[in-house]
């Protein structure tokens, strides 16, 4: 029989039934259907995947179930919504911060987990922390933009 666990995702806990090595990611995508987190790589070296655990960036793609059991985990749709978007979020709208935009879940949970910890980066400390979040479209400079408005 496959385990029931509860996973507490953007302030509510969800029953999941998956073994424990399930990755994240599908569960967020698969059964909570929460498609802010995208799966790119699934080998934890695009970014795509990224989430917020414990207000940490997470790539969710590489993180069993069974590490964040008890956890407080957060998708882009935790950080607002259509209607009211959060403060990254309206940055990369107000700065048209996409081309395919399939890279940008990771860039705006990348820059909310380094908002967490560092309230006012500098540029140099925006670019180390998305140096390896890849965008295949080349719209980085879209995106610092971006990640320059929302640290404002
Ligand atoms: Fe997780 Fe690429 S899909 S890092």
């Amino acid at each position: 029989k496959t385990p029931s666990t509860f996973l507490n995702v953007n302030g509510s806990a969800h029953q999941v039934q998956a073994e424990p090595d399930t990755p994240l990611l599908y569960i967020l995508r698969n059964d909570l259907e929460l498609n802010g987190p995208k799966f790119g790589c699934g080998l934890g070296e695009c970014g795509a995947c990224t989430v917020l655990v414990d207000g940490v960036a997470a790539r969710s793609c590489v993180v069993p179930i069974k590490n964040v059991i008890g956890h407080e985990i957060t998708t882009l749709e935790g950080l607002g919504s259509p209607e009211v978007p959060g403060p990254v979020q309206q940055a990369f709208i107000d700065k048209q911060g996409a081309q395919c935009g399939y890279c940008l879940n990771g860039m705006i949970m990348t820059i909310q987990a380094l908002l967490n910890r560092t309230p006012h980066p500098t540029e140099q400390q925006i670019r180390q922390e998305l140096k390896y979040n890849l965008c295949r479209c080349g719209t980085h400079m879209e995106i610092m933009e971006a990640a320059l408005l929302a640290v404002e």
